[in-house]
């Protein structure tokens, strides 16, 4: 079940994806917290590798499967891209001291956020993996959220 102005985007293909990230990243503020949730392949770091290019980062944006954070800057934001899938449990988290990057001036964009204790979500991204194309659902749970989605 989704709210009434949750807002629901087809992506046909990958280039809607990178479409739409290109959107978000105009609208990121220092300090945002997005949560990216949709099954594996759904699209979640497609839509980061699309925000950091829309920002200008030209390097290789790889998936942060096994080192669970990559950092970056670009058009001077500070960005964190997490995947926490294969967090092993609460120990591996406290070791990582990933807490000190909840900083509110990181942006943080969180692949597998239930994973672990991360700051709540000013704006939600879910895909859905579709017969052709994804579906995402963007919901904002705050004020940051919401002005995110309305200049979207
Ligand atoms: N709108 C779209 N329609 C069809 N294919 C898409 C679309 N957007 C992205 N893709 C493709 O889907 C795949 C998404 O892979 P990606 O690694 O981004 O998934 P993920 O959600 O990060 O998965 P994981 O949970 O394993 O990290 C890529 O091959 C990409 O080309
Ligand atoms: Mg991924």
């Amino acid at each position: 079940m989704h709210k009434p102005d949750d807002s629901r985007i087809n992506l046909a293909d990958e280039n809607a994806t990178l479409e739409l990230a290109a959107r978000l990243a105009a609208q990121l503020q220092p300090g945002m917290v997005i949560h990216l949730q949709g099954d594996l392949g759904a699209g979640k770091t497609c839509l980061v590798r699309g925000i950091l290019n829309a920002l200008g980062y030209t390097g290789r944006v790889k998936s942060p499967t096994y080192t669970l954070l990559e950092p970056y800057h670009a058009s001077g934001l500070d960005l964190r891209h997490f995947d926490l899938y294969r967090l092993q449990d609460e120990y591996e988290w406290e070791a990582a001291g990933f807490r000190d990057e909840f900083d509110g001036h990181n942006i943080l964009l969180i692949e597998w956020p239930d994973k672990a204790p991360v700051p709540p979500a000013d704006l939600l991204i879910e895909l859905e993996i579709l017969p052709l194309g994804r579906c995402a659902i963007l919901t904002g749970n705050t004020a940051m959220g919401h002005a995110c989605l309305k200049q979207l």
